[in-house]
């Protein structure tokens, strides 16, 4: 794993967003975040990618001052979270799981009551609600109650109240959990314009692949409260330094067979996925014909690119899919307007 250095000149603060030092979360005998490291430039989308339960929430509930930390620190746009955590409240945004719009209010009373909460000044309130609006494409609906609003829609309005201070620093926990292909699309979109237009630096946890590998700058995968690898989406599959493998077995293959497979040198990793037998392969083209001698009837040939499972597989020996996230990716894949 790359080791990542923490340069302190100075000058280069002014660029960090957030720093974070050995943080560590504990409840009882279960430590959720273990002694985590991770600086996050200014304007980035950064994305805290892992299964259920790898420490995601937990990570952002700190730096959202939800949360008083076990030990370490951090900062958040050079706020201390545990001295200054007022500071910290003002310049950050957040949308968590578990909503909490008022469903009696509408979409612009719910914006007006956190924009006066916030302090937003009288003189510029109406114009900033009216923008954040636009921007969740919700204008035509701000005068109808968030209780008839659809689960993207509350979603939407949402992120739009969290923007209404203008935060340095935006917090998303699994900002498209739960939602439609098309509304995840749309969300994903206002986030990269957010982060385009506002120069915000954008957090977000997820546990689908997709959507860190399409959204984010940098992605920290994240399992049992420590980060695995830390890179670029591409840079984190490159260093598969393989590809991706599927084959479309007639039956599933025996565990005898799998273990003469994973004996090749040129196999880094195989699993089975729905009676897809999926490994990642240095060179496949060079390789594929010894691997179809061995697994036999074979139906489908699919050679691509490593994916962040993969990736994820080769850190912890664990996939990040679990079978929630493995039937919304179903999905995702067959919604429309998806090609990869
Ligand atoms: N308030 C809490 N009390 C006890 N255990 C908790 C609490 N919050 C989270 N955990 C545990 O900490 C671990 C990490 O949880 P969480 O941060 O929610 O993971 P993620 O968001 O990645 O799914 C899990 O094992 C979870 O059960
Ligand atoms: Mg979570």
């Amino acid at each position: 794993m790359k080791s990542i250095s923490y340069d302190t000149a100075p000058g280069r603060e002014t660029h960090m967003s957030i720093q974070i030092r050995n943080l560590t979360k504990s409840f009882g005998k279960l430590t959720a975040v273990d002694r985590l490291s991770l600086d996050i430039e200014k304007g980035e989308i950064f994305g805290l990618l892992g299964p259920n339960g790898a420490g995601k929430t937990t990570l952002l509930s700190m730096l959202a001052v939800l949360m008083t930390p076990t030990s370490g620190t951090a900062t958040v746009d050079g706020n201390d979270i545990v001295k200054a955590p007022l500071a910290v409240r003002k310049c950050i945004g957040m949308v968590f799981q578990g909503g909490s719009l008022d469903n009696l209010l509408t979409a612009r009373e719910n914006l007006q009551l956190h924009a006066k909460l916030y302090g937003v000044p009288m003189e510029v309130r109406e114009q900033r609600i009216a923008e954040a609006l636009e921007l969740v494409e919700l204008t035509s609906r701000a005068n109808d109650r968030a209780g008839n609003f659809s689960g993207g829609m509350k979603r939407r309005l949402e992120i739009a109240r969290a923007l209404l201070h203008r935060p340095a620093v935006l917090f998303l926990d699994e900002p498209t959990v739960g939602l439609d292909p098309q509304t995840r699309e749309h969300i994903w979109s206002y986030i990269k314009k957010l982060a385009r237009a506002e120069e915000m630096t954008i957090i977000l946890t997820t546990h689908y692949m997709e959507e860190a590998d399409l959204l984010c700058d940098r992605i920290a995968l994240i399992d049992r409260g420590k980060i695995v690898a830390l890179d670029t989406p591409d840079g984190l599959k490159r260093r598969m330094g393989g590809d991706r493998v599927k084959l479309g077995c007639a039956k599933a293959c025996s565990a005898a067979m799998l273990a003469r497979i994973k004996k090749f040198p040129f196999v880094k990793s195989v699993s089975q996925e729905d009676g897809q037998l999926v490994l990642v392969v240095n060179n496949a083209p060079k390789h594929l014909q010894k691997l179809l001698k061995i697994v036999g009837d074979v139906e489908e040939v699919h050679v691509l690119p490593a994916s962040l499972n993969e990736v994820f597989l080769q850190y912890t020996g664990r996939e990040i899919r679990d079978e929630s996230a493995e039937a919304d990716m179903q999905a995702m894949v067959s919604g429309p307007g998806r090609h990869r």
